[in-house]
């Protein structure tokens, strides 16, 4: 593995090297097929989707090495610099150590996750690495439980209920501060059936956070049905967040008075024999409320902030300067325009015949589609008198690409 720039402060150990005894299947669990595609390839989902590059290092057993290395290039694609395989050990602990010995000089917090668990969600990754940076202390998800729990003895005799307010059924991904899980690897003096259990046996403490169904355990062939019913249903996604996909919207408005003295033009068009509109540029109110959604979307302010109102290098200025500029401006802050909608609120001039070439034009010059519709207000107000036009519009932007501050070292 080659180190990728910028090296990553957090590391996603994946432990595959089981075999699955419990589920029964011919091939080691991790690649057992979940509706077309492995259990390690499913669970390597969530940390490709993480917005801060990890170092990604899967523990598989010796006899499916190259089966791993497949399936994790596969789903790296462009980021398998960032990932490595190793051989994992005869127990999962021993999986786990192996998985450390290969972490870069760079990380700082550990995690460490169950392929088994292919169906963890990608927030539940977020959460913990979160937490471990805030707490600075090891975080692992739980689930409250919900059974009345019995103590029993050999004989199958109940003996007491336990009071179930304090118990937690523990999941992965457990995050870790590097030193820490390491420091505890190396005082670990038997089996622990999870690394929790590992640090406090070295006089750490360790924190829960709120677990997630769907980071069950694939262990019997029962789970692996519900898996696939899962997959199947759709239900082991939520619909990404608006924060998630990086968009944002904006507003716009803005209005003329009609001044018969000038041309008009609106919407990036000339039209001849109507009465124009007073502004120190053309007063083209259509484009300028599509330049402060745009802009209004990305933060960036709005037109007569940037633009200024007296710039004599402006005076008469038409759709196509503005317009260009707030793209350019938008690309500089790392958004790209995805949509924009303006809607002309006047009397004149009749729209409707040129409609598309608005559309057209101004699509051009945004880079998105852009669409124009345009009403009257029933004789009401400044426009409906005819003393002038107003136009609303609004903008979705994306990021072109991920912001890297906060990315690490
Ligand atoms: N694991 C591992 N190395 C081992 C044992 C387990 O990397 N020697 C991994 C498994 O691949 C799994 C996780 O630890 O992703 C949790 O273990 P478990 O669900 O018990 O998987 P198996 O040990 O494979 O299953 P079984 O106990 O039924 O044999
Ligand atoms: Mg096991």
């Amino acid at each position: 593995m080659t180190v990728p720039t910028p090296a990553p402060r957090v590391a996603i150990i994946v432990v595959a090297a089981g075999s699955g005894t419990r589920l029964g299947e011919p091939l080691p669990k991790a690649f057992v097929e979940l509706d077309g595609r492995s259990i390690l390839s499913r669970s390597l989902d969530p940390v490709f989707g993480l917005a801060d590059p990890v170092q990604i290092v899967v523990v598989a057993p010796l006899s499916h090495l190259e089966h791993a290395r497949d399936i994790v290039t596969q789903s790296a694609g462009s980021a398998s610099d960032a990932c490595s395989v190793v051989v994992g050990g005869d127990s999962r602990q021993a999986s786990v150590a192996s998985g450390l010995a290969a972490l870069l000089p760079s990380i700082e917090t550990v995690l460490v996750h169950d392929a088994a668990r292919a169906l963890a969600p990608g927030p539940l990754f977020e959460r913990v690495i979160a937490e471990v940076d805030s707490a600075g202390r090891g975080v692992i998800p739980g689930l409250a439980v919900s059974d009345t729990i019995k103590r029993v003895d050999a004989s199958s005799t109940v003996l007491e209920t336990v009071d179930r307010s304090q118990l937690s059924a523990v999941q992965t991904p457990q995050a870790f501060p590097r030193a820490e899980l390491v420091a505890a690897y190396e005082v670990a003096d038997r089996e622990f059936t999870d690394d929790a259990a590992l640090i406090q046996h070295a006089g750490g403490t360790v924190a829960i956070v709120d677990g997630d169904p769907l980071a069950f355990k694939i262990t019997t062939p029962w789970d692996l049905r519900r898996a696939q019913q899962l997959l199947a249903e759709g239900s082991h996604s939520s619909p990404p967040s608006a924060s998630a996909l990086s968009i944002r919207t904006g507003v716009g408005v803005d209005a003329h008075a009609l001044d018969p003295a000038q041309p008009l033009w609106l919407a990036g068009l000339f039209w001849p024999d109507e009465a124009g509109l007073a502004g120190h540029s053309d007063g083209d109110a259509v484009a300028h409320a599509l330049c402060d959604a745009l802009l209004s979307a990305a933060g960036l302010g709005d037109i007569g902030g940037i633009f200024g109102v007296d710039d004599p290098r402006l005076e008469g200025a038409h759709a196509d300067v503005f317009v260009l500029e707030t793209v350019r401006l938008l690309a500089g802050a790392g958004f790209a325009p995805s949509n924009v909608s303006v809607q002309l609120v006047g009397n004149r001039p009749r729209f409707a015949p040129r409609k598309q070439e608005a559309e057209k034009h101004l699509s051009a010059l945004v880079g998105c589609p852009v669409s124009v519709s345009a009403t009257t207000t029933d004789s009401m107000g400044f426009t409906g008198r005819g003393e002038g036009v107003a136009a609303i519009a609004t903008a979705l932007i994306v990021a072109a690409a991920r912001p890297t501050a906060g990315s690490g070292t």
